[in-house]
């Protein structure tokens, strides 16, 4: 089957950055949907996980964690899906990813495809949908039902592939106010246009434009951003008992101590960490995706997709992890075919 993946971890315009190979077809083992894969969407996560660095691989490394397909068959205990069935996804970080024509995942962690959707419509949403809704309802606590209306929300990178679904989840669902990051014109008209009541600007100091619309402080806070760089500002955006969410790993140590003034509380998500240590309730996340996927169809909740690159090779790839490399993607990029 194709696949696109790596030997070596290179600068993306080295030209063995990503290749197009032909590699043989994985078997669905136990829990294992096999998916014929027809769109893919491209998240900062491919990008990180190839970086740079010495270690060379002896088989090829297949990135790529957000696909939509069609299941051709299924492992010997599976019981939720069978062939024929279409479905979306962001599958495993530490399994191999899903820019190949066909591929194995986990029925726990897989969603039936929102019908109302085109296969790279669909794919543009698992990775992101599942990081903001985990990040808001498991983590962060914010009621999913409405308990916290209008409470309000400041996104710290409102336009970008997770901001997207984020501010639609935190608007439609939890019935935030919901102030939203951006800083040029193309994010700003995105970021409203899903549904933010206000941005500002992160190239600007922010205490002075939440005081500007009248929020001198929020109740909580999602870092889709630099977490090192906002750490230190918390404190003065938020208000007393607040809650943060962040999900880029911080690279420095943090000072907590500058949270306990205000009792603010602090929570990571990793969307990855359900499935890489195969946790009790990782079922959850297949519950997310079909809520997800319903509330899709109702019209509730729309795809984040904004540039379709064409099919899914080597190439098409590399302009993918180039654009989001550069760190000001708006929505986000999918391809689909081989
Ligand atoms: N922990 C997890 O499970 C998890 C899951 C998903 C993503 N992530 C991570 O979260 C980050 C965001 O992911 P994504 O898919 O949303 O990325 P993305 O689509 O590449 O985000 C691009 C957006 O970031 C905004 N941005 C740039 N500089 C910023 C700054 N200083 N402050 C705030 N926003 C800024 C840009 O807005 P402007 O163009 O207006 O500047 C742009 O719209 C990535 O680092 C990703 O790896 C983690």
């Amino acid at each position: 089957m194709k696949a696109v993946g790596l030997y070596r971890y290179l600068p993306i315009d080295h030209p063995e950055s990503l290749l197009d190979l032909e590699i043989p077809a994985p078997v669905p083992q136990a829990r294992d949907l096999l998916v014929e894969v027809r769109a893919v969407s491209v998240n900062p996560v491919d990008a990180k996980q190839r970086a740079p660095k010495s270690q060379v691989e002896t088989a090829p490394r297949i990135l790529g964690w957000d696909a939509a397909g069609v299941v051709r068959a299924v492992g010997p205990q599976v019981t939720q899906f069978r062939p024929g069935d279409e479905v979306y996804y962001a599958g495993s970080v530490v399994r191999p990813g899903s820019n190949s024509e066909l591929h194995c995942v986990d029925e726990r962690i897989v969603g039936r495809k929102p019908a109302t959707l085109a296969f790279s419509e669909a794919a543009a949403l698992p990775l992101t949908t599942l990081t903001a809704w985990e990040l808001f309802f498991d983590r962060m606590g914010i009621s999913k039902s409405g308990g916290d209306a209008g409470r309000s929300l400041l996104i710290l990178g409102g336009a970008g592939g997770v901001g997207s679904i984020a501010i639609q989840i935190a608007k439609r669902l939890a019935k935030l106010d919901v102030i939203a990051s951006a800083s040029r014109a193309e994010s700003i008209a995105w970021a409203k246009a899903f549904g933010a009541d206000a941005t500002v600007d992160h190239t600007q100091p922010l205490p002075a434009q939440l005081a500007a619309l009248g929020e001198r402080e929020v109740d909580f806070v999602a870092c889709f951003s630099d977490t090192d760089r906002y750490f230190s500002e918390f404190p003065a955006l938020l208000k007393a008992q607040g809650r943060i969410g962040a999900i880029v790993r911080s690279v420095r140590p943090v000072d907590l101590s500058i949270l306990q003034p205000k009792s603010l509380s602090f929570c990571w998500e990793g969307m990855f960490t359900r499935s890489t240590f195969q946790a009790p309730d990782m079922g959850a996340q297949g519950d997310l995706l079909r809520e997800a996927a319903a509330l899709v169809e109702a019209g509730v909740l729309r795809t984040t997709v904004k540039e379709q690159l064409g099919r899914i090779c080597a190439e098409n790839l590399k302009h993918a992890h180039q654009r989001l490399e550069q760190g000001h993607v708006v929505g986000k990029l999918v391809l689909e075919g081989f």
